[in-house]
C-alpha cells in the first residue's frame, strides 16, 4: 500500500513576519491551516498511512493539530527536519518510513482541486504532476518539457522556461529516490533540490507525468496565499461573489456618489445664481440625481 509523505518545513522566509513565530504551514487558507489541504488530497487518494516532516521548532505544534490522525481516519507519524536544508533532504528522512515501499510525497503548502486517487499506483520510476500556467509564472517554479508520455527535460525555477509546465509539489517514488538523493549536492540556494533528484530519473528515462485539470496553487508567497484562500473560498461558497468583484463593485458605488455629489453642487450654483424659477437644466440634474437614487446607473 503506497504511502504519503508530507513535507512541511523550512524556514518560511518569503513569508516574514507570519512565519516569525509558527511554521508557514499552519498559516490559515481561508479556513483552514494550510497543511490540511495537502492532508486531505492523499486522504481522498485512499492513502492511510502518512509521515508529516516539520522543523524542530514547530514540530510539536503539527502534533497538537493533528494528533494520531484518528480524527482523519488515517494513521500519522511525525519526523523532525532538524535544519532546513531543502525539500530532496526533508524528503531523505522519511526513508525509514516509506520501508522499500512506493511513496507519494506533497508539499505541505501546495493545494490541488483535484481528487488524485486515480494517478496512484505503485510503478518503477517517478511520476510529477504537472500544471499549464502563464509562461511567466513558470520561473517561479519548477519547469517540465514531456515527449510521447515521458519527462525528457526539467529544470528548476528557470529564467527563461522551455515550457509552461509547472511542476507542482506533488510526485510519486519508487523506494530509488533515496539512493539517489545521496548522490546529491546542494544547488546554488544552498538547498538539495528535488528537481534534481527528478533529473536522475529523467535521465534513466524513468520519469512519467499527469497533467493537473483542476486548479492548483501553492500558498507560500503572500500572493499564492491570497490566491489560494480565493480559490477555496469560492469553491466552498459559489454562490458567493468574489472579494475582487465585491471591490470593484464597492468602487463603482463610490464613483456614482461622487458624481451624485457633484450633481448636486451644480444644482445648488444654479439655484443661486437662477434664483427658485424652474427651467430645464434644473429638472434635468434633478432627473439624474433620481436615476442615481434609484440604482439605474448600475
Ligand atoms: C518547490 C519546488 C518546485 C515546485 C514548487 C511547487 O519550490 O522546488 O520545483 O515547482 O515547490 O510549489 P519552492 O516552493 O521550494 O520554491
Amino acid at each position: 500500500m503506497v504511502k504519503g509523505i508530507i513535507l512541511a518545513g523550512g524556514t518560511g522566509t518569503r513569508m516574514m513576519p507570519c512565519t516569525k513565530v509558527t511554521n508557514k504551514h499552519l498559516l490559515p487558507v481561508y479556513d483552514k491551516p494550510m497543511v490540511y489541504y495537502p492532508l486531505q488530497t492523499l486522504i481522498e487518494a485512499g492513502i492511510k498511512n502518512i509521515m508529516i516532516v516539520s522543523g524542530r521548532g514547530h514540530a510539536g505544534h503539527f502534533v497538537n493539530l493533528l494528533g494520531s490522525g484518528k480524527e482523519f481516519g488515517v494513521k500519522l507519524s511525525y519526523e523532525v527536519q532538524e535544519e532546513a536544508g531543502g525539500i530532496a533532504q526533508a524528503l531523505s528522512l522519511a526513508e525509514d518510513f516509506a520501508d522499500n515501499e512506493s511513496i507519494v510525497v506533497i508539499l505541505g503548502d501546495n493545494i490541488f482541486e483535484d481528487n488524485i486517487k486515480d494517478y496512484i499506483e505503485e510503478q518503477e520510476g517517478c511520476k510529477i504532476f504537472l500544471k499549464e500556467v502563464e509562461l511567466e509564472a513558470a520561473k517561479r517554479f519548477g519547469c517540465a518539457l514531456v515527449e510521447n508520455g515521458k519527462v525528457t527535460y526539467v529544470e528548476e525555477k528557470p529564467l527563461h522556461p522551455k515550457s509552461n509546465l509547472a511542476m507542482t509539489g506533488l510526485y510519486m517514488f519508487d523506494s530509488k529516490v533515496f539512493d539517489i538523493i545521496r548522490t546529491l549536492n546542494p544547488s546554488a540556494r544552498g538547498e538539495l533540490e528535488i528537481t534534481d533528484a527528478i533529473d536522475c530519473y529523467v535521465q534513466k528515462r524513468a520519469c512519467y507525468y499527469e497533467i493537473i485539470k483542476g486548479f492548483w496553487s501553492d500558498a507560500g508567497t503572500f500572493e499564492s496565499l491570497f490566491k489560494a484562500s480565493t480559490l477555496i473560498r469560492r469553491k466552498n461558497n459559489p454562490l458567493q461573489s468574489d472579494l475582487a468583484s465585491d471591490v470593484h463593485i464597492e468602487r463603482i458605488y463610490e464613483m456614482i456618489r461622487a458624481q451624485k455629489e457633484l450633481l448636486k453642487e451644480i444644482m445648488e450654483k444654479i439655484e443661486n445664481n437662477l434664483g427658485k424659477e424652474d427651467n430645464y437644466i434644473k429638472k434635468e440634474i434633478e432627473r439624474r440625481i433620481e436615476k442615481i437614487d434609484y440604482g439605474e446607473y448600475l
